[in-house]
């Protein structure tokens, strides 16, 4: 390889400045460096800071337990009975997370979800009694078919598989009416079913429930990275996959689309899912739209993160860390991740 001439010169540059400490060799005007001399001059210049408002930590009730049941596929992360319940919802408040978003599992699947909108379902009786103990808690439910079906589909679905949109628009009002009754401050529908939100903005105000918030998984991708997510509320599809109604991973104009839908039908709250691989989207989004935008750290980000901890391979504090500041960065105002519970204790 030839010697080149610049490199060499570069050197003797380097070597001139050890040897007389401190004189500047380049009369450079912008040194980004001066402003990471120190640890206070890094803190008042830092352009993003997480907080613990920003965070929501998921809970997953199952009427089948008592107790807790930890999920394998999440490490850290628990089934509660609706009794138990109570431990990690005071944690989370001890900690200073005040909100939450509760995912049901029922007693009995059937073809329809019904459980979905019976007063007595699982969700129902949860919020209920997250409510009647802990009504500093904000509650998010998530409004889905999919843990509640036979079929594991999220909606009604045809003798040919079909899913059926308009039918389960029907269905989707019953079960929103029935969570605000339950004292629900705020439904995330996560189906993606066209029309989904004038739907339930319609069925929530029909039934006065005009102060329920809205915050539409608006655009969510068809992803692999639900995977233990599918485990911890056995929501698995029987057959064939969600591709006809989730997002293709490749594209990003659609995510406009999709969005500009739903914050035209009236969603207070726009969500990108997942969100480590869709940083773009979530920049796309804050950019187009003067809403507030959610992002969902999902299952399998979370687990990727805690199984490369315990194999020793990668530093778990920081990397959620950096992992989260990175999301808010990109513009989310809400981050709903399974790390909040423990992070929270670093904020
Ligand atoms: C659907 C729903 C899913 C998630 C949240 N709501 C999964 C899916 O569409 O299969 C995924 C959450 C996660 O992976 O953490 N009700």
């Amino acid at each position: 390889m030839p010697i080149c001439a610049a490199s060499v010169r570069l050197e003797v540059i380097v070597l001139l400045e050890a040897i007389l400490i401190g004189v500047p060799m380049f009369e450079l005007l912008r040194r980004p460096r001066r402003l990471r001399k120190n640890a206070a001059i890094r803190n008042m210049v830092r352009e993003t800071v997480l907080t613990k408002n920003d965070l929501v930590m998921p809970i997953f009730v199952n009427a089948n337990i008592e107790g807790e049941s930890p999920i394998s596929a999440m490490p850290g992360i628990s089934q509660w009975g609706i009794q138990a319940l109570d431990q990690e919802v005071e944690l989370l408040l001890e900690r200073g997370i005040n909100q939450t978003l509760v995912f049901g599992l029922p007693e009995e699947k059937d073809e329809e979800g019904s459980d979905t909108w019976h007063e007595n379902g699982i969700t129902q009786r949860a919020v209920r009694r997250i409510k009647e103990k802990f009504p500093e808690m904000y509650v998010i439910t998530d409004v889905c078919f999919c843990e509640y079906t036979s079929h594991g589909h999220c909606g009604v679905v045809a003798k040919d598989g079909k899913l059926l949109n308009d039918l389960t628009l029907r269905n989707l009002q019953k079960q929103v009416v029935s969570h605000a009754e339950a004292g629900a401050d705020m439904v995330a529908p996560s189906g993606m079913i066209d029309g989904m939100i004038v739907a339930i903005r319609d069925g929530l105000d029909d039934a006065n429930f005009h102060d329920v918030a809205l915050m539409s998984y608006a655009v969510k991708y068809a992803s692999a990275f639900y995977g233990p997510f599918r485990e911890a509320v056995d929501s698995a599809p029987q057959f064939g996959d969600r591709q006809t109604y989730q997002m293709d991973p490749a594209n990003k104009r659609e995510a406009l689309i999709e969005a500009g839908l739903d914050f035209a039908e009236g969603a207070d709250v726009l969500m990108v899912k997942p969100a480590l691989s869709y940083l773009d989207i979530i920049q796309d989004l804050k950019r187009e739209f003067d809403a507030p935008i959610a992002c969902y750290n999902v299952s399998g980000e979370y687990s990727m993160i805690k199984a490369a901890a315990e194999k020793g391979w990668i530093d778990e504090a920081r990397v959620r860390r950096e992992a989260l500041l990175s999301m808010k960065r990109a513009g989310a105002d809400i981050i709903i991740t399974y790390f909040a519970k423990d992070i929270a204790l670093e904020l």
